[in-house]
């Protein structure tokens, strides 16, 4: 397909790029620090409670000027304005992006003749009010007991961020209370939890943005009759133990959600990056509505910085111009998360969806298809677990790697010991991926030069962690504009969905290749024959 709109790949800039990493297969990181006594002055950046060391990057300083060409007079600066203006951004959706309005109270952005910052502390108001009241013991079930279990329903980015984040700050949870996350159509997930669960203390939150996701609607009725079962409530009258997340109001109601217990947001909210809307009720529960305006405080810290940090101190693009040059450049097909910080266990899973849901994409802007390669795969999981399980590859594999080490260094909750040596083991490790180890045989020989950036919080706070979230999504919203893609649609996901729609409505999938007929086959005969 050709287009009149000229690829990235076609630019001098892009070309020198490519002509820059056939050289850099010469270099090595460890040189670039003999060559250069200011590399990590240069190659880090420090803001209050958050400090990124990017110096073991595969970059030297020319390749770094280039990498910097690729924002300074580009549209970047004029996308990132566009965002937080409410333009519509989302162009396949015809939707303006503005989860970053969330966490601004003095945002003076207008949709539909709405000051959204007025709607958005409507929401916050609610989420004080639920949170305070079920925090205080004052929410009471239809027995008269107060809630002592929360079950969050919903999935993709009405899960996986509040899940993320409730585990990460348990330092900060009411004791009292217990958060537990259902995502998966799988039964036997919730009817795990449910044989655990008192019915009279327990509080279900469905959080869906269209309230039409099989998982989550299916999810929702099985905890229904569950309570139905157990307790005499009439629904949808008594909703002492439903609250419904969305930004489809009916459904919500059509499912005999109370209307008080409704609480909502925004199309302009894309739902992955709506873990900062209603859809973090279960996170404000969880450590209480002062900690979640830390948490949005955090992001807004980062968005600020975002928006006014030059862009070779400006921790988002920079992230994303490493990420820019081992993707485009060096070959690199896979990026890697790793927290050393067991509370931070759902990051890698969070990651993903914001990454690969808004950068795994294909298309243009233009309506063409892109030349060059486009968002990674994202993985990890915690050090020191994947040291002992997927590190050899890293140290020792074929393929080129990127690794985020990501750490807290003030630790309240464990042994200051073992907080000790767990963050050793990860200075350990990005240093011997780095620096390598010669040797003459080849097996026990380390090659080195495997890059890393080092994400350091000063603790893991509301504040840092949602200054933390807020620069990963920045620095996927940079990649897309350099790929000039649109990074808030997710037209991937819905053929799936539909043909899964369709045979459960009794499609024999007759039209359908053979394998997948005789799977279905067997699945719906029971007979695997
Ligand atoms: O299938 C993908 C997706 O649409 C995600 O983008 C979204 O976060 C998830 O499903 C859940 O959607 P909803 O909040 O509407 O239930």
């Amino acid at each position: 397909m050709s287009s009149p709109h000229a690829q990235p790949t076609s630019s001098t800039l892009w070309k020198k790029l490519q002509q820059l990493a056939v050289s850099n297969k010469q270099e090595s990181i460890s040189d670039y620090f003999l060559d250069d006594a200011n590399r990590l002055d240069r190659f880090s950046i420090k803001l209050p409670g958050l400090y990124l060391d990017l110096s073991k990057n595969r970059v030297s300083n020319e390749i770094l000027d280039a990498l910097l060409k690729l924002v300074e007079g580009s549209v970047l600066a004029g996308r990132i304005a566009a965002m937080f203006e409410g333009e519509i951004i989302n162009t396949t959706e015809n939707r303006a992006v503005l989860h970053t309005a969330l966490r601004n109270p003095a945002s003076e952005v207008v949709i539909d003749n709405h000051r959204i910052a007025t709607l958005v502390d409507e929401q916050l108001r609610k989420m004080q009010q639920f949170s305070d009241a079920i925090n205080a013991g004052d929410w009471k079930g239809i027995t008269g007991k107060s809630i002592t279990d929360i079950v969050n329903i919903g999935i993709g980015g009405s899960d996986l961020g509040p899940r993320m984040v409730c585990e990460a700050l348990t330092e900060f949870s009411n004791p009292q209370l217990t958060s537990h996350f259902i995502s998966n159509v799988d039964g036997a997930e919730i009817n795990s939890l449910l044989a655990k669960l008192n019915a009279e203390t327990t509080l279900f939150i469905v959080c869906s943005k269209t309230f039409i996701t099989q998982e989550t609607i299916l999810n929702a009725q099985t905890a229904l009759e569950w309570l139905k079962q157990r307790l005499s409530i009439k629904f949808p009258q008594s909703s002492e133990h439903f609250i419904a997340v969305t930004s489809n109001r009916e459904n919500a109601l059509d499912f005999g959600i109370e209307s008080k217990n409704i609480l909502t947001f925004w199309d302009w909210v894309g739902g992955r990056y709506s873990l900062w809307s209603s859809i973090g009720l279960s996170i404000c529960i969880a450590i209480g509505f002062k900690n979640f305006q830390q948490f949005l405080q955090g992001a807004k810290t980062m968005d600020d910085h975002f928006q006014t940090a030059k862009p070779e101190k400006n921790m988002p693009i920079m992230l994303a111009l490493m990420g820019i040059w081992y993707n485009n450049f060096l070959g690199a097909q896979s990026a890697a998360i790793i927290p050393y910080c067991q509370r931070l266990a759902q990051l890698p899973a969070y990651l993903q969806q914001l990454d690969m849901e808004s950068n795994g994409k294909s298309a243009n802007i233009h309506g063409s298809l892109a030349e060059h390669s486009t968002g990674p795969i994202i993985w990890g999981q915690t050090g020191t677990n994947g040291q002992h399980a997927f590190f050899q590859l890293l140290h020792q594999g074929s393929k080129l790697v990127p690794v985020d080490f990501i750490a807290t260094v003030i630790e309240r909750m464990g042994d200051q010991f073992q907080h000790k040596v767990l963050l050793t083991n990860m200075i350990a490790q990005s240093c011997s991926l780095m620096s390598g180890e010669p040797n003459d045989d080849i097996h026990k020989r380390y090659p080195g030069n495997k890059p890393s950036n080092t994400l350091l919080l000063d603790e893991l706070s509301p504040h840092a962690l949602g200054m933390l979230i807020a620069l990963y999504e920045h620095k996927v919203f940079v990649q897309g504009v350099i790929w000039e893609i649109n990074s808030f649609d997710q037209w991937g996901v819905e053929l799936g969905k539909r043909l899964t729609r369709s045979l459960l409505k009794n499609d024999s999938g007759a039209n359908l290749d053979p394998s997948t007929r005789e799977l279905l086959r067997r699945i719906q005969k029971d007979d695997s024959s």
